[in-house]
């Protein structure tokens, strides 16, 4: 399988990879990632569609958690923005389209968060993914978002002279289980 398209879910290896990998595409132009996509779309199923719907579910989750749900709000005045801010986000890096252009560590360093918010963040995702998206789909999100929590989470740690190792991308994911819990939902 070519450097591009590797997902690996080894934490730190993988979360450099994907560093290589959004560049290398860069570099490839605009019918090198074009055709990138095609096939992520293709094995994974995944489209702008699935997206929108994980990400304004989730989002509307978010909003109602008494943990994390807070920090939104004091924030976040334009849901709309945001939402399509973050479909932008999740189709540059699920299906590696080049749309969101922005710095997601620089907005997260100044936030009152730690370990339990980030747990939160991905219980709450995970189990939307699982929910909606069949479980490759879900699998493919899963990997990554706990890639970039993992990466989150240490900027943040290391702002505050901490030192957190990543902790989330090297848990187990088993694709049977993802299955057998969205079997009932996701079809
Ligand atoms: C501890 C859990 C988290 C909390 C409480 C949180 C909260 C927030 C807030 C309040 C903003 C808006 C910041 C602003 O515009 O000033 C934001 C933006 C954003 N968040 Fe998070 N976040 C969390 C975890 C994550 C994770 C794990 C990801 C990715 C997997 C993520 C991706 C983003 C992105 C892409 C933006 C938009 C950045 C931009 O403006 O370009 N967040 N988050």
């Amino acid at each position: 399988m070519s450097k591009e398209v590797q997902t690996n879910s080894a934490a730190p290896q993988a979360a450099r990879d994907d560093t290589i990998s959004v560049r290398s595409v860069q570099e490839g132009g605009p019918e090198r990632r074009s055709s990138i996509t095609a096939e992520i779309m293709e094995r994974t199923g995944i489209d702008e569609t699935m997206i929108e719907r994980l990400v304004r579910t989730f989002y509307d989750r978010v909003r109602q958690d008494t943990l994390i749900g807070p920090i939104f709000a004091a924030r976040i005045t334009d849901w709309e923005h945001h939402i399509a801010k973050l479909c932008a986000f999740w189709s540059s890096v699920a299906l590696m389209s080049g749309r969101y252009h922005g710095q997601p560590m620089q907005r997260h360093v100044g936030l009152p968060i730690g370990g339990a918010h980030f747990d939160r963040w991905l219980d709450l995702f995970e189990a939307t993914a699982v929910e909606l998206c069949p479980p490759v789909a879900a699998a493919h999100f899963i990997e990554r978002a706990r890639r970039i929590a993992d990466s989150l989470e240490m900027g943040v740690a290391t702002q505050r002279g901490q030192f957190y190792r990543p902790r989330h991308s090297n848990r187990e994911l088993d694709l049977r289980s993802l299955e057998a819990s969205g079997a009932e939902t996701s079809r």
